[in-house]
């Protein structure tokens, strides 16, 4: 299961698609090879760590806070027969130890505080070797104050923020690391949204509950192996009205001139 941005070469595509097209663009803009060591702070459920050990060879090492999504992504990682490949951390990013060729984030930098961009870079170059190269996937934004929206901030993604690709950058070149490769992915988050709703009003059953379980468990790739977590009323009841809402903002014309609604991949060498 992967809950971040795809992407859409075809938007009659389905969620799997997209997700799988990500995973495929990521791992070869890392160039990934045989052998190589990639660690993914934020990892989620493992999606993108099994997918590049299942089809680049690698081996690694992930991180998540949530207990969950520990638990889950260690599960599908077992369902995987990756277990002595893949290793998943029940921990904060800057506790991850090692060095590793590759490093990823996907939608992790949001959950951070402005004054913690640093720290994250500072921990980004410590654990890249001195050839390594890695690839931070993050919503951003163009404006300084950077906030989501008040219902978003209080129900859906409490407590994050959106950097600036300028902020970044800034910390990557901070840190002596080049700036390899910035693509934008704004144009790709309306599709998906509009697939992740497709998927949660199909499988509804009339109910909200049943709906997001269904929702949480389409936004997944083939990985997803075990049974999503079941959201209370209230948190169905948010994602309701927060997926067609996104949707929109997401496809409407200021944030597509503005490029501030979307994923932004950065690529970066140490
Ligand atoms: C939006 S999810 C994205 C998950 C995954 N990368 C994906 O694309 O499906 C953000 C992930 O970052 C993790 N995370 C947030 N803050 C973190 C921190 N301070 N240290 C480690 N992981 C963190 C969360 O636990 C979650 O797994």
């Amino acid at each position: 299961m992967i809950y971040s941005c795809g992407y859409v070469k075809d938007p009659a595509g389905t969620v799997e698609d997209f997700q799988r097209d990500k995973l495929q663009r990521i791992c070869e803009k890392l160039r990934l090879q045989p052998g190589e060591r990639l660690v993914d702070i934020g990892c989620g459920y493992g999606g993108l760590l099994i997918y590049a050990a299942q089809n680049f060879g690698v081996s690694g090492k992930g991180c998540t806070l949530g207990k969950r999504h520990y638990e889950r992504a260690k599960a599908n990682v077992a369902a995987a027969g990756l277990s002595d490949k893949i290793q998943i951390e029940h921990a904060p990013f800057d506790s991850l130890t090692g060095k590793f060729d590759k490093l990823v984030s996907v939608e992790m930098i949001e959950h951070l505080r402005r004054s913690q961009y640093k720290h994250y870079v500072d921990v980004v170059s410590r654990l890249l070797t001195d050839k390594g190269m890695g690839l931070l996937h993050y919503i951003g934004c163009t404006e300084r104050s950077n906030d989501h929206d008040p219902f978003i901030q209080k129900y859906i993604l409490a407590d994050t923020s959106q950097p600036k690709l300028s902020e970044v950058v800034g910390e990557l070149e901070d840190h002596d690391m080049a700036v390899l490769d910035v693509e934008n992915l704004v144009a790709h988050y309306g599709p998906t949204l509009l697939a992740w709703k497709k998927d949660f009003m199909n499988n509804s059953g009339g109910s909200t509950a049943t709906a997001t379980t269904t929702a949480l468990n389409a936004c997944g790739s083939t990985t997803w192996s075990v049974a999503p977590p079941r959201p209370s009323p209230r948190q169905a009841r948010s994602i309701t009205f927060f997926l067609p809402g996104t949707t929109t903002a997401a496809a409407s014309p200021k944030n597509l001139r503005r490029r501030g609604t979307g994923g932004c991949l950065v690529t970066t060498e140490a």
